[in-house]
């Protein structure tokens, strides 16, 4: 077994595994580098060769215990047919969603759309850089991935009164992203994957209808990865209490939490679980003092548990990588 997967199965307190959101992009300048050259994001995701030079570049920095594939959760809509671009200082931006055409798609014209993430997959798993490494793979929830597809950019405003109005396109939508995802999970396990991250960055946007469509959605597919006997990890960003509740519902095997959470509340509410995460990536862009005090905090707090270090959101461009080669090595030697 890897790393990752002993602390989460076997539930290992020795081991401490450490990675983290975003280890895989911008702060890198040797990511940066490839991006100039290749201006078209998704095309870059679907670049076997690149897109897994890619995820191992913060390996060979950092010698993180896992490598998190360079792809994104919305290659998901790419695979289904929606148009999805990245624009610079903007973001995602996704096409209309034509649900007569999205309705047609079938498991082989998705799988072919996004083959080459799977090839990417297989290939970073092959590398030496990975021996004793977790490969993992990751989907967006539900959630996320509906409100990408329907309010078709970063909701950074907060959803607009008239998002549940089409109840038909809703349910719709919902139903057939869970069976993508499910494909697109198998597909990365089949590939290789020994760890599955399911990220709803925008859980936190809902106030009601949480049950509906966050826990019963994150569940069906959190049972489908566990059926296919590979761990999963769950990070419902922004549920501030509600952790408890989607944590006792869903019964992930790892949960990643944000920096809102404190970590001896964490502690006391998330059972049967094995906690990753927590530290807030603007730490890394303070002193170098801070960034210690920061991550002792969560040292501390699962000290003798089986904890994976990683941070409360993904790594922020700005981030210097040395603060990051710091905070690892600091982490290591504690
Ligand atoms: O190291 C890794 O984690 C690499 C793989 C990865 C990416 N995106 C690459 C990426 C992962 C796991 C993701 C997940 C992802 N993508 C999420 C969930 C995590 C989160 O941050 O909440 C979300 C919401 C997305 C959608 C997405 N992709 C957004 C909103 C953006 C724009 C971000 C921005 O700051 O401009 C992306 C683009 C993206 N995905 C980049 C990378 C490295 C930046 C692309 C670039 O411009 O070079």
């Amino acid at each position: 077994m890897t790393p990752i997967q002993k602390c989460l199965i076997n539930k290992n307190t020795k081991i401490n595994p450490v990675w983290l959101m975003r280890q895989a992009g911008r702060y890198l300048p040797e990511f940066r580098e490839i991006r100039k050259q290749n201006p078209n994001f998704i095309k870059l995701c679907l670049n076997t060769d690149l897109a897994s030079e890619i995820t191992l570049q913060p390996i060979r920095r950092f010698g993180f215990d896992g490598a998190v594939i360079f792809s994104d959760i919305l290659m998901l809509p790419y695979g289904l047919g929606q148009k999805v671009e990245f624009e610079k200082n903007f973001g995602p931006k996704l096409g209309d969603i034509d649900l007569e055409t999205i309705r047609d798609v079938d498991e082989i014209i998705f799988s072919e759309k996004v083959y080459k993430v799977y090839k990417a997959i297989e290939k970073t798993s092959k590398d030496p850089l990975m021996s004793n490494r977790d490969m993992i793979g990751f989907v967006g929830a539900p959630w996320t991935i509906l409100v990408y597809m329907i309010n078709k950019s970063s909701p950074k405003k907060g959803l607009s009164d008239d998002f549940f109005k089409d109840d038909f396109l809703i349910n719709r939508l919902l139903g057939i992203i869970e069976k993508f995802l499910k494909l697109h999970i198998k597909n990365q396990i089949e590939a290789g994957a020994q760890v599955i991250q399911i990220f709803d960055s925008w859980a936190g946007l809902l106030e009601n209808k949480i049950p509906e469509y966050i826990y019963i959605p994150t569940l069906n597919i959190v049972d489908y990865v566990k059926k296919l006997g590979v761990p999963v990890i769950c990070f419902p960003r922004g549920i501030k209490e509600n952790y408890k509740d989607f944590n006792n519902l869903v019964k992930p095997d790892g949960i990643n939490i944000d920096s809102e959470i404190d970590p001896d509340w964490a502690k006391d509410k998330l059972k049967d679980v094995v906690i990753q995460g927590g530290l807030d990536p603007r730490t890394l862009l303070k002193t170098d003092d801070e960034i210690f005090k920061g991550a002792t905090k969560y040292i501390k707090a699962f000290k003798d548990m089986p904890y994976v270090f990683n941070l409360g959101h993904g790594l922020l461009p700005e981030t210097d990588p040395a603060k990051v080669e710091k905070l690892i090595n600091f982490y290591r030697s504690s």
